[in-house]
């Protein structure tokens, strides 16, 4: 069921998408007016979430580790692992951010001959990673359209990215690797039994809506041209809040209006999905503290004042009663 309300949902947005680019009352609302109501949502709900997180107390050190904190000295303390500094955190932290260490260690759970065995799998690590990294590329590559004069490293990544020289436009390795990673974690929902059973349509939308980006541009760059000069002077004019003449909408193409509505739906979803995780990540305190519980002693600061009877106190109150029944007593007067 969720997989087949995403795909209608996708279906819908693209349809949307389609008819904009074809009726021209249309353009206007999905070129001029959604895509600043996109950023507004897209900025102010992430600001929103994060505040929210930040507001969220967090007394205790609760790192998630797998390996020894800085106790003992003569027990090997894992510094990357377990850190106790900041600049220790700071490099759990880029590791996780940039290389996903965490999930490199992901393992797989099946029967054997009736007994649960666990194997090393390391393609969700692998798929993750290139989707990720590839996506990151093509945003910064993007800036060729969004921003007058183009940003020294538009012209770096192109490079790279073409390095292959295949094909005329060349093929970026990362649109390859964008349309493989995204299937492979598409179908990974889809046929693992073990993974379908814990899926939602939030699990699948966000995979079709990025599809459907990256699918659009695709055609767009190696199949169906689009005027890339309009889409330059309505990038940068949205951006510098210039007013876009009607004529310029009508250069845009259904291709490119569906592209863009794609895009304008992931800037509304964002703050809302699962997605936010590229805030979350640095607000973790799984991730973001250092680990020094066995160093310094943290007292939780709302804890409520109990009031205690010591043993000194119970002693002064009982003291005459307890000598006369010959109970021993730590003071005697
Ligand atoms: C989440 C953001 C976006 C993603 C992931 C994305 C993804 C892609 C991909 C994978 C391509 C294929 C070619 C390439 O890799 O350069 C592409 C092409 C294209 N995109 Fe995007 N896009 C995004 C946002 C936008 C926006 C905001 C615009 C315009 C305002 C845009 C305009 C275009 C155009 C015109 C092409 C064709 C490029 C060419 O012919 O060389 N994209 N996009």
């Amino acid at each position: 069921m969720g997989i087949q309300l995403s795909l209608l949902v996708t279906v819908v947005i693209l349809l949307a998408g389609w008819v904009a680019g074809v009726l021209p009352f249309l353009k206007f609302i999905f070129g001029v007016i959604l895509p600043y109501v996109a950023l507004a949502v897209f900025a102010i709900g992430l600001i929103v979430r994060v505040l929210r997180w930040a507001r969220s107390p967090v007394p205790f050190r609760i790192t998630t580790t797998c390996g020894q904190e800085k106790s003992l000295p003569w027990i090997k303390q894992n510094k990357l692992d377990n850190p106790s500094s900041a600049l220790g955190t700071l490099g759990r932290m880029a590791l996780e951010v940039l290389f996903f260490r965490s999930l490199f260690r992901n393992t797989k759970a099946s029967l054997k001959d009736d007994r649960l065995v666990y194997s090393v799998d390391k393609w969700l690590w692998f798929f993750s990673l290139a989707f990720h990294w590839s996506f990151l590329i093509i945003f910064l590559r993007h800036f060729r359209f969004f921003t007058e004069p183009i940003p020294f490293f538009v012209g770096f990544l192109q490079d790279i990215d073409g390095f292959f020289q295949v094909g005329l436009p060349i093929i970026y390795i990362t649109d390859v690797a964008i349309l493989v990673a995204l299937t492979y974690l598409f179908l990974r929902r889809i046929f693992n039994a073990k993974v379908r059973i814990v899926s939602l349509p939030s699990d699948y939308f966000p995979l079709l809506l990025i599809l459907g980006i990256a699918v659009t541009g695709v055609l767009m760059r190696y199949f169906l041209k689009t005027d890339l000069v309009a889409v330059k002077e309505f990038a940068v004019s949205i951006l510098s809040f210039q007013p876009i003449s009607n004529e310029l909408l009508n250069k845009l193409s259904p291709l490119f209006m569906i592209h863009f509505t794609f895009v304008c739906t992931l800037l509304i979803y964002f703050p809302m999905s699962k997605l936010v995780h590229l805030g979350g990540i640095f607000m973790s305190p799984t991730r973001n503290l250092a680990n020094n519980n066995r160093m310094k002693r943290h007292i939780n600061p709302w804890n409520p004042v109990v009031a205690v009877h010591t043993y000194e106190e119970y002693e002064d109150e009982f003291r005459e009663k307890m000598k006369a029944a010959g109970i021993p007593v730590e003071k005697e007067e």
